[in-house]
């Protein structure tokens, strides 16, 4: 991967894994919005269009504020295609809104155009919503699958090990694309829309950022030897034919065993 020497550390790479830790998160989210200029970059090339999956959460914010400001003239914007890997069931207009916190935070800061933004209708009733959901997703499927292939997924991590909405105690036989589940975090809302990791795992590059001492005991369980993937969702996430690369900074790389780092 050409940017993986810039900045941060190269924790380890296997196969299609790479961890990388990073001082704090500046240079985490940094080394994040030139990865994704550098991944729309190749999919236009090859493909004509980048489609982009974002996660919600605290951790991505800086993110977000990079790619409305300084690397917001970096990105062909035209042929961007955003999507949701998750949404909480609430009003788009809410503060909880994934859609929301990313339209504040950078869709209305370029010049991305409406139809290529392509939210969870989380107003709807969950079960509805998941429905629409797996509609639009079928319009960009990348046959035989009946979804498309995103080109790159951000993806977070809860403290529990959640990722996207899939949590603990989830069903890890998942058929469908898109499901509507119930999941208690931090006090969020409850209500979910996510993809499946039918979906995710079919993606080509998954990018996890991981910030916080308070993640590390959990990062050090998920990334470690023992397979526990049905109370550590974020172990379901491991693509076939794609890359999946590891973001965290140094606090919450603390407890990584030395066979990883
Ligand atoms: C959401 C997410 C979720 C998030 C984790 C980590 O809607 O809440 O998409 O999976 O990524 O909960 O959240 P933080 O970045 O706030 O720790």
């Amino acid at each position: 991967m050409a940017c993986a020497g810039r900045g941060g550390k190269i924790k380890s790479i296997v196969n299609n894994f790479i961890l990388k830790t990073f001082a704090n998160i500046e240079p985490l989210s940094q080394w994040a919005a030139e990865k994704i200029i550098e991944s729309s970059r190749e999919a236009l090339l090859k493909r004509g269009r980048f489609l982009f999956a974002l996660n919600g959460g605290g951790t991505p914010r800086r993110l977000f504020e990079l790619l409305g400001s300084d690397f917001r003239g970096q990105m062909d914007w035209d042929k961007i295609h955003i999507f949701w890997g998750d949404e909480r069931c609430v009003p788009p207009d809410d503060k909880e809104s994934n859609y929301g916190q990313a339209r504040e935070m950078f869709l209305n800061r370029v010049d991305i155009p409406e139809p290529n933004i392509h939210r969870v209708k989380a107003e709807l009733e969950p079960a509805e919503a998941a429905k629409d959901y797996s509609q639009t997703l079928k319009r960009f499927a990348s046959p035989p699958l009946e979804w498309p292939r995103f080109d790159l997924v951000l993806l977070g991590m809860g403290e529990d090990g959640h990722t996207a909405s899939l949590f603990p105690g989830s069903s890890v036989d998942d058929t469908e694309p898109v499901l509507a589940v119930t999941g208690h975090y931090q006090g969020r809302p409850a209500n979910r829309v996510t993809l499946t990791p039918r979906v995710l795992n079919s993606a080509r590059t998954i990018l996890f950022m991981v910030a916080g001492a308070s993640k590390a005991e959990t990062l050090s369980r998920v990334l470690g030897r023992e397979r526990n993937p049905k109370q550590l969702p974020a172990q379901r996430i491991d693509p076939k034919d794609g890359e999946v690369i590891w973001l965290t900074d140094e606090a919450a790389a603390g407890k990584l065993s030395k066979e990883i780092s």
